[in-house]
């Protein structure tokens, strides 16, 4: 007898309706006030394609693959603060809410990444501290979190 798998959060929400999110979320973080900045000269087109296929992964998509470099890797050399990291999760709440996205859906997205936040920012709160910020981009690709580094 074949069964039929049951559906990830990936099938609710569907690969065209992750586009258009993912599209939106990079159009407003891309002309946001706080944050734009740290996006001045990057490729809009990659990063959306990047982050659709991260998404797709961790929301079970099967049949796709994150081509994109690890978190950490990726962000080591952008001097984001606490303060960013939160202003890009709410950008991405408003985002979601706007398109009327699953519930579930939604939360798994917020829960992952908040999860991801070590990788993206040493910066713990929201505090905005200069002092972390100048040792990281003192030492650009040490872990944030490695007083070594
Ligand atoms: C958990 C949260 C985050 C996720 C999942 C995420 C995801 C991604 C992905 C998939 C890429 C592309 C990597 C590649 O091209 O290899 C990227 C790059 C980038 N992200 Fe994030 N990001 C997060 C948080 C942030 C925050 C908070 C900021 C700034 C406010 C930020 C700024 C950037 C920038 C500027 C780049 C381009 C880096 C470069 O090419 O030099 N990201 N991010």
């Amino acid at each position: 007898m074949s069964s039929t798998p049951t559906p990830t959060l990936y099938d609710r929400l569907g690969p065209d309706a992750l586009r258009a999110v993912v599209t939106d979320f990079y159009a407003r973080v891309f002309a946001d006030v706080m944050i734009g900045f740290l996006f001045t000269g990057k490729d809009r087109q990659h990063l959306i394609d990047r982050e659709i296929e991260f998404t797709a992964r961790f929301l079970g998509a099967r049949d796709v693959r994150y081509t994109g470099r690890p978190m950490r890797q990726a962000h080591a050399r952008s001097p984001i603060l606490g303060g960013h990291f939160d202003r890009r999760l709410q950008i991405l709440r408003n985002t979601l809410r706007d398109h009327a996205v699953d519930p579930d859906v939604t939360t798994a997205w917020i829960d992952h990444q908040l999860a991801l936040r070590p990788q993206i920012t040493g910066d713990a709160g929201s505090e905005c501290d200069h002092d972390v910020a100048a040792a990281r981009l003192a030492s650009p690709g040490a872990p944030p979190d490695d007083p070594t580094g």
